[in-house]
């Protein structure tokens, strides 16, 4: 038995669930309140310590030098118990004090549909990883099908990915894709109007990457883009490639889209609209597909979703909406884009289903050539988004946005009479309103601090005069608006002489019909998500051997804290005084993370895997700037097997690979050595010749094939020698948290991926979450806030001294920072240890058990001790026996991942980082009983590809859709569809559970026979 914990009464009433009868206990074993959610018994740990020749846990380790190990534990406080860790996590949210707030400005406040907490609690979907095997991802495939065919349906766009981070981010997605698009044109025009936090995420992206952001000024009267400034601009600069304005802009006002978009087409740039998802319902604004006089539409859409489907949630996760034209007059734009899409496919038998399409941009595919670095992207948001999008239907969101606008029409009546308070500007507004008062703003928000009555936007685009800023949205009460009301007769005299003037909005900026999302019952959009969540597999259930992905067991208890409403409700624009609660939290994520890394300095806001290596690049380039170095300094030295972000980052940071004076700039490869470790000499040799040009180094570590680069204080001291900085992929450091000291090791910028060792749910593809921890030469550059502690023991958040700038529109993925907080907390000081010391050894066990069943990857490296992951591959007479059965070689090692399928299982990493490789990885969430029953299903894999290596071409056998024709769904792009009804979902041939209960030996004689049947 592990050690499984007790609970109280009063943490169940708390929770709301009984985490004693979840659906994840299976007998004796219960994963939620497992001991720091190792399943593995005593006994069990002893066996496998036993079969590896090894007495103690540490031991494990024995092999990685003491001068980068930590020399004492680590200075975290020791774990929770359960029942603490709700009484704890209770508090925390408690200590936010949310006031009713008319905050808005970019990130609205609007009531959330039921079937999000409905949704966000199928576990098939929450857990689930990215959808790249369509047989085995058609529920997350078809939720995310809903969002892009919803987000269709308001915006017109034929083409909607399935999202990016959020909406700064999206922009600046979109403004390189326009680059892309225009060829040879390297400058970009930018409305000023847009959100300041925007405006400081597209600056510190661009920095360094040679993209020239234009922008185009406010007219200071009307407070809309200047259109004669902006016409100048385009006429007399031919290299602008593209042209980005909102609908409406950060001063709530509606600029004329038609116009802006217009003046794209006449001098041939691309025109950007940012959009907001919510005003584009019925009896809401222009969808932008019809924008311009000849209603030919922008050319693509970015926006904000996070609205549609969370709280404020103080900033994240976002959902970032990016769109562009799909259809006969234009079907090559797309291939541009960065992201990913979900398209129509066919399986086998022709069956409909759906696939990702277009992944041959993406970055595990063309690396440093790939349209952008993004990969685990905002999946789950957009999961709910499509959800309550569909919940509401056309009617239910009509509904929303018309209160919206009546509470806002009711709010203006009854304040613009009072003397000292008028509309900032003539020009229309929906929901968002800019009021110049007469006296200073923070004097009247401080007159009541119970109730914000908006942001303080004076000065906002050097604007004069005290500007408030107040956003509405469905969610406040009739007493809440009254109240708001009341704050301004209680602070401005009323004059019943004035007249006040209150813009209408031109018929032409009003959106002609409606969308045509029909209206489902929430039972029926219910039972639809239930189906969805069943087409998947979870890691609640078994083993998800996804090599580098991580996919381990992720508490409950870290949603229900996520989802507390302290935490919530807290708007990012609130001042410190009302989220004392996440202040804290963060300050303790900051804390304990450098505790793990053993790094000074730590980065909260990026919020994917990728984006922490694109903050740690970007750190580099302000520190070589700094040092006068920014253009010597122009190589990125980056490994073969790194995942396929590194690179991409690289380039998008600014080092595109290429040749200056007949020398390889931007990139330079280097090379394994025979034990699957970076070859020391061929780095001595570069650093020899190009030292001074070394910006930096990039390394995986422990690395794809799960070896530590023994090597990498050397490495790293090699590097530091030419001023050059090391960047840690810590993707994987579920194997040595606690245990090895990056400060020791030479790290300058590590990621940790939140949901990977950190227990965040996967989500279908994301979001994904990332901490940044960097060295003592790096703190001064960190970007977005940072949370200090004060003497009176209150939090504030403060900016690094040459702070780079941002990467997100607020605080980055603050919910998952709850999430990431709550495991923390559970686990402890010892915790962390342990959580790595078990994922180590159920590594080490497995690979012990199967180096004679498989060849392991890198050969001849097999007395190489492995760490939380390894590689296999398949002998080369099994290679040419299973070719010789009509498979081509360079298919194999993706079908036989198909096999894991039938077996109820999810396939292992296939594929990379090498290419004839399945990469596994088992974490410490299962016994030893499941790592023996996988052992088995490796074992039967082998054999089925020995005596009936012809399965391959039909498999998978059992899933809900049978092989799908990839091929097809990229040659077929269609990318939505009607949503007047709701279609019927296919039903598994056999349930994973069933296959995983079935004896190895009959799913072998059932795929056999399967195979059979299918090919007569
Ligand atoms: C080694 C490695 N580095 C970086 C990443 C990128 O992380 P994210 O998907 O969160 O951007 C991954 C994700 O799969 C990874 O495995």
């Amino acid at each position: 038995m592990s050690h499984t914990q007790d609970v109280s009464n009063s943490t169940i009433e708390k929770l709301g669930f009984d985490p004693r009868n979840l659906k994840v206990n299976s007998g004796d074993l219960n994963r939620e309140l497992a001991k720091n959610y190792i399943s593995a018994s005593d006994e069990e740990i002893k066996q496998m310590l036993n079969e590896l020749g090894l007495t103690t846990l540490e031991e494990l380790f024995a092999h990685i030098k003491d001068d980068v190990k930590f020399s004492s534990k680590i200075p975290l406080k020791a774990g929770l118990s359960y029942d603490e860790l709700v009484t704890n996590l209770d508090e925390l949210s408690k200590k936010n004090k949310i006031p009713t707030n008319f905050l808005g400005d970019g990130l609205p406040q609007f009531k959330i549909h039921e079937i999000v907490p409905y949704v966000c609690n199928i576990r098939g979907l929450t857990t689930a990883y990215t959808p790249y095997q369509p047989e085995r991802s058609q529920g997350t495939l078809n939720t995310l099908w809903i969002y892009s065919s919803a987000i269709t349906a308001l915006t017109g766009f034929e083409a909607i990915n399935a999202s990016l981070y959020e909406r700064s981010t999206c922009l600046f997605e979109a403004l390189k894709t326009g680059v892309r698009l225009a060829r040879k044109k390297t400058k970009v025009l930018v409305s000023e109007a847009i959100y300041p936090q925007d405006r400081s995420v597209l600056e510190t992206n661009a920095a360094h990457t040679g993209l020239d952001i234009l922008w185009a000024p406010i007219n200071k009267e009307s407070g809309l883009t200047d259109f004669d400034k902006a016409k100048e601009l385009l006429e007399a600069d031919k290299e602008i490639a593209t042209f980005a304005f909102g609908q409406v802009n950060s001063l709530g006002l509606l600029e004329d889209v038609d116009a802006l978009t217009d003046l794209c087409r006449d001098n041939e740039v691309f025109s950007i609209a940012i959009i907001d998802p919510m005003i584009l319902a019925k009896g809401g604004l222009k969808k932008p597909s019809e924008y311009g006089s000849d209603k030919a539409g922008a050319t693509m859409i970015v926006g904000e979703g996070q609205h549609l489907c969370l709280d404020a949630n103080y900033g994240g996760p976002g959902l970032g909406i990016f769109g562009i034209r799909f259809n006969d007059a234009n079907k090559n734009q797309i291939r541009q884009t960065a992201g990913r899409y979900v398209g129509n496919a066919v399986d086998m038998n022709n069956q409909e289903c759906l696939a990702m399409v277009l992944s041959t941009r993406e970055q595990h595919i063309r690396r440093e050539k790939a349209t952008s670095n993004i990969c685990s992207n905002q999946s789950f948001v957009a999961s709910i988004a499509g959800a309550a999008l569909l919940a509401l239907g056309d009617e239910g969101l009509a509904d929303k946005l018309a209160t919206a606008r009546q509470n806002t029409q009711y709010f203006l009546s009854n304040i613009l009479h009072l003397d000292g308070v008028d509309l900032a500007f003539d020009a229309p507004y929906f929901n968002e309103v800019v009021l110049k008062l007469d006296k200073k703003v923070s004097d009247i928000l401080a007159s009541n601090d119970k109730l914000v009555a908006g942001k303080d936007i004076s000065g906002r685009h050097n604007l004069e005069g005290n500007l408030l800023k107040v956003s509405f949205g469905d969610q406040h009460t009739q007493v809440e608006l009254d109240n708001l009301i009341a704050l301004f007769n209680e602070n401005f005299a009323a004059n019943s002489e004035s007249e006040f003037f209150m813009p209408e909005i031109p018929q032409t900026y009003i959106r002609e019909d409606a969308p045509g999302i029909a209206n489902f019952t929430t039972d029926e959009v219910k039972a639809f998500y239930d189906k969805c969540g069943s087409l998947n597999v979870s890691p609640d259930d078994a083993i998800y051997p996804l090599g580098s992905c991580t996919m381990k067991y992720n508490p409950y208890v870290n949603d229900w804290a996520a989802g507390l409403p302290g935490f919530t409700m807290a708007h990012p624009d609130l001042e410190d005084k009302y989220t004392q609660g996440t202040l804290e939290l963060l300050y303790h994520i900051q804390e304990d993370f450098k505790a793990i890394t053993g790094l000074p300095g730590l980065v909260t806001q990026a919020v994917a895997g990728a984006q922490g290596e694109l903050v740690g690049i970007k750190m580099f380039q302000a520190y070589h700037a700094d040092r006068g170095n920014a253009d010597t300094k122009n190589v990125i030295l980056i490994p073969r097997s790194a995942h396929g972000t590194n690179p991409a980052t690289a380039a998008v940071a600014g080092f595109v690979p290429g040749k200056v004076d007949g020398k390889q700039v931007g990139i330079i490869t280097l090379d394994a050595d025979e034990r699957g470790q970076i070859d020391l000499e061929q780095l001595k040799e570069i650093i020899k010749t190009d030292g001074e040009r070394i910006a930096g180094i990039m390394v995986t570590n422990p690395n794809t094939a799960g070896i530590f680069e023994e090597n990498f204080k050397e490495v790293a001291e090699l590097i530091h020698s030419v001023d050059g900085l090391v960047y840690m992929d810590g993707a994987n450091m579920n194997a040595i948290a606690g245990i090895v000291s990056l400060e020791k090791l030479g790290v300058d910028a590590c990621h940790n991926n939140l949901h990977k060792t950190w227990t965040i749910p996967h989500g279908g593809g994301g979001p994904g979450d990332a901490i940044v921890a960097v060295s003592s030469k790096l703190v001064d550059y960190i970007p977005g806030t940072q949370v200090e502690k004060l003497a009176d023991g209150t939090y504030k958040k403060v900016r690094a001294p040459k702070c780079i700038g941002d990467f997100h529109r607020h605080d980055g993925n603050v919910a998952h920072k709850v999430r990431a907080y709550t495991y923390l907390k559970a686990l402890g000081q010892d915790g962390v240890v342990a959580m790595s010391q078990i994922a180590v050894l159920s590594a080490r066990y497995l690979f012990q058990k199967l180096k004679d069943v498989y060849p392991m990857l890198p050969h001849g490296a097999d007395e190489t001790p492995r760490m939380h992951e390894f590689i296999i591959t398949l002998s080369d007479d099994m290679f040419s026996h299973i070719e010789k059965s009509g498979t081509l070689k360079n298919q194999i090692i993706a079908k036989v991942g198909k096999l894991f399928l039938d077996f109820g299982l999810h396939a292992p990493t296939v594929a990379f980082p090498e290419v004839f490789g399945l990469m596994i990885e088992p974490t410490e969430s299962f016994t030893k009983k499941e790592l023996d029953d996988f052992t088995d299903v490796l074992v039967a894999i082998k054999n089925v590809l020995s005596d009936s290596p012809e399965v391959l071409q039909t498999a998978p056998h059992f899933t809900a859709v049978s092989k799908v024709d990839e091929v097809w769904a990229n040659k077929n792009l269609k990318f939505y569809r009607d949503l007047d009804k709701l279609w019927d979902l296919p039903s598994d041939e056999i349930s994973p559970k069933k296959l995983r209960h079935k004896d190895t030996l009959e799913v072998v004689k059932m795929i056999q026979d399967k195979h059979k049947e299918l090919k007569q």
